[in-house]
């Protein structure tokens, strides 16, 4: 199958152009698995995806310690391939390495106004939370930037989580006041809301690699097996025999997401005093390693192989740089430039 065809032969023309960003923050985890990584695979089926790993978003809060963007990176790229994303089918490529980005985010920003970028809530959030250092201009202008990221593939269908539709409006708003001042030249992005709910990390809370209760792509089965020992669990539940509250147990999230066919069954036994945590458990770690193992065996693929990730990586970002150029032209060339 040629890159400009869909299965069905339908021209690309015709494909939405579909284009998702994500900051490296080195190994993924099984939220970002659930959260986004299978959705990315299943558009990658019907749209014309531009994947991008945002490594100049990430220097917008790590440029203090930035020694590991580029591993990170190449780690983000890994567990992409490993969730099966096909670099025949989609594009994989990174941020820094397209300079026409950073020269669009400079053309966007004096277009923009201060006010606007002020008052999204992740920047007042993050700032109230970390103290007005974290303030760079940079920091201030993650939205434009993360607007050209998605304006200069012509991206039509943004994968969110609900999180970032302050930054996508935003997005849209910069980009109707580019087309308002010198013409329609960029296309309004629309998100693409999924309906994920929010996954569980081993200690209950949400699965974020710096609360350190994370399950990653790249553990192995032991290592599964460990953490999952240690979850949490519905804690009014302290014998089998007690009458459990499935719908609040994290164990049980992962029941009904990757052993379907019998979480009714489990959540009777569990309410009923019938089955006990660490069977389920158990029960639930060897669900989850099967689900995990061919991902883990592309991994490890990709992992001994980093000539090839390399190769993808230059093949999507020239892909990409290539569409860049040519929304870049004809923006300075409606600009007056
Ligand atoms: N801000 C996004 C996040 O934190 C990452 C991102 C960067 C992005 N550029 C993008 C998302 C472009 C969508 C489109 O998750």
């Amino acid at each position: 199958m040629s890159v400009a065809q869909t299965k069905a032969g339908e021209p690309q023309a015709k494909r939405r152009r579909i284009m998702a960003g994500m900051r490296p923050t080195g190994r993924l985890h099984v939220g970002h698995l659930l959260g986004a990584l299978q959705n990315f695979v299943a558009l990658s089926q019907t749209g014309d995806c531009f994947f991008e790993v945002a490594d100049v978003h990430a220097l917008t809060t790590k440029f203090e310690s930035s020694g590991q963007i580029a591993s990170d990176v190449l780690e983000v790229v890994i567990d992409w391939l490993a969730a099966g994303l096909d670099p025949e089918a989609c594009t994989i490529y990174v941020q820094s390495r397209i300079p026409e980005i950073s020269e669009l985010a400079l053309l966007l920003s004096m277009i923009t106004p201060v006010s606007w970028l002020e008052r999204v809530p992740t920047y007042k959030d993050q700032i109230n939370a970390l103290g007005p250092a974290v303030a760079t201009h940079g920091f201030l202008g993650y939205p434009i930037l993360q607007t050209v990221d998605i304006a200069i593939v012509r991206g039509e269908r943004v994968p969110v989580g609900q999180d970032q539709l302050p930054n996508l409006e935003l997005s849209r708003e910069i980009v109707r006041r580019f087309n308002h001042l010198y013409g329609p030249v960029l296309a309004e992005p629309e998100a693409l809301l999924s309906d994920t709910p929010l996954v569980p990390g081993t200690d209950g809370r949400k699965m974020s690699k710096s609360y350190q209760n994370a399950i990653l792509i790249s553990d192995d089965e032991a290592a599964t097996n460990a953490k999952i020992k240690t979850m949490f669990t519905d804690p009014t539940k302290i014998h089998k025999t007690d009458p459990g509250h499935p719908e609040t147990c994290p164990v049980f999230f992962f029941q009904r997401v990757f052993n379907a066919a019998a979480a009714d069954d489990i959540a009777l036994r569990c309410r009923t005093g019938r089955l006990g945590c660490v069977e389920d458990k158990a029960d639930m770690a060897r669900h989850l390693n099967a689900y995990l193992a061919p991902i883990r065996e592309r991994r490890a693929r990709f992992e001994s192989n980093r000539a090839l990730v390399e190769e993808i990586l230059g093949d999507g970002t020239a892909r990409a740089r290539s569409v860049a150029m040519k929304t870049l032209a004809e923006v300075k060339g409606a600009m007056g430039l």
